[in-house]
């Protein structure tokens, strides 16, 4: 296949990881880039970026992309994206897809057939998260029963969304790939400290087909343990725990680290006791945003390529999680848990 053209929609905090990526895929000689801020174009033109690929108006490239990325704010991804489908384009957009339901709905609507879209859920791209995944499928930690993950940390509280729509939905779209399904019902809380209309604070329950846990803690207002390698000046908490029967598998995303504990409880002497067969930390080497993002684009060109599914579909983690963040904040509004 010849190389496709790209357009970068949005070049904010996070514009600079996704051009890497292009560029450590060979794709940045085909790359345009759109934004309505002067000073992000700046930053274009200072990596690199030629003038005349770049633009604050959509309708100056659109037409002549082939497939679009789009990292907008996540309150401007529908408008955006109903522009990039209604021309036909395949699209990968950043998480979350959209803001609301409604949103999500409408974007689906306009997917004809064959059209490929992509959320970017990077987890699912993530060698930690694949290797932890592939103990769940492969039965190595046997029933799952419990999914415990923390995503907080002091960092800015971001205007276009809060914590749950940024950093729980990694996770609970983490929870739902480990274990194949989405989540029957949820509950949570959440607060709003700075009064602004977003949570910065929410602690979610989601509960599984078959009875698996998850529970999932997100904030912008508690310490994180490590400084976060995207947001000078931020700190982050990012850890995952899957546990089953037979064993768990415990990843700390910002020491880069996987743990696979080989534990399960046998009944001795009528108390159920902890048989540890000991704890393996498999090698991985250290991993880069950029690694993980071109990762992401790879599998994405890939379902473009033969014009089929994509590793994260506009029907599980577009319109699949904004039914799941809605019921969040439905449960958090209303003090109840709520069935999906
Ligand atoms: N997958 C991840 O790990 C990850 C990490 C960071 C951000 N994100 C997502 O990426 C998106 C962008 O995040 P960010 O931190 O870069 O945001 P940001 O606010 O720093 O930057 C957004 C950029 O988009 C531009 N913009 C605004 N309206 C636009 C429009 N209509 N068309 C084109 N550009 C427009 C702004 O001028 C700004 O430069 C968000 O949806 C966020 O949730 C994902």
């Amino acid at each position: 296949m010849t190389a496709p053209r790209i357009l970068q929609v949005g070049f904010g905090n996070f514009g600079p990881a996704h051009l890497a990526a292009w560029r450590a895929l060979g794709l940045a000689e085909q790359l345009w880039v759109v934004d309505p801020d002067p000073a992000a174009l700046r930053r274009c033109r200072e990596l690199g970026l030629p003038a005349e690929r770049l633009s604050a108006d959509l309708g100056d490239f659109l037409a002549g992309a082939d497939v679009v990325d789009v990292l907008a704010p996540t309150d401007r991804h529908f408008e955006v994206c109903r522009r990039v489908l209604a021309a036909g384009k395949d699209l990968f957009v950043e998480k979350p897809m959209t803001a609301t339901i409604e949103e999500a709905e409408g974007l689906q609507a306009l997917c004809t057939d064959g059209q490929v879209v992509q959320v970017g859920f990077y987890f699912r791209s993530h060698p930690l998260a694949r290797r932890a995944r592939q103990e769940v499928t492969g039965g190595g930690l046997g029933k799952i029963r419990y999914i415990s993950a923390r995503f907080h940390g002091y960092k800015r509280a971001r205007a276009d969304s809060g914590v749950v729509g940024n950093d729980a939905v990694h996770f609970i779209d983490q929870a739902n790939w480990m274990l194949g399904t989405l989540p029957e019902a949820v509950d949570a809380v959440t607060r709003d400290h700075f009064g602004r209309g977003y949570d910065d604070l929410a602690l979610i329950r989601l509960f599984y087909p078959g009875g698996a846990l998850a529970h999932i803690e997100v904030g912008c207002i508690q310490p994180g343990r490590w400084n976060d390698n995207i947001v000078p000046g931020a700190t982050q908490t990012k850890e995952f725990v899957v546990a089953g029967g037979i064993g768990a598998a415990e990843i700390d995303y910002q020491s880069n680290e996987l743990r696979l504990h080989r534990v399960r409880h046998d009944l001795i002497d009528g108390l159920w006791r902890p048989i540890n067969d000991g704890v393996q930390l498999p090698h991985a080497p250290v991993v880069e945003p950029t690694e993980v993002v071109a990762a992401e684009f790879q599998a994405f060109l890939a379902a473009v390529e033969i014009r089929g599914p994509t590793q994260a579909t506009i029907e599980e983690c577009g319109v699949g999680m904004a039914r799941i963040l809605a019921a969040v904040h439905q449960s958090a509004a209303e003090g109840r848990r709520i069935d999906l």
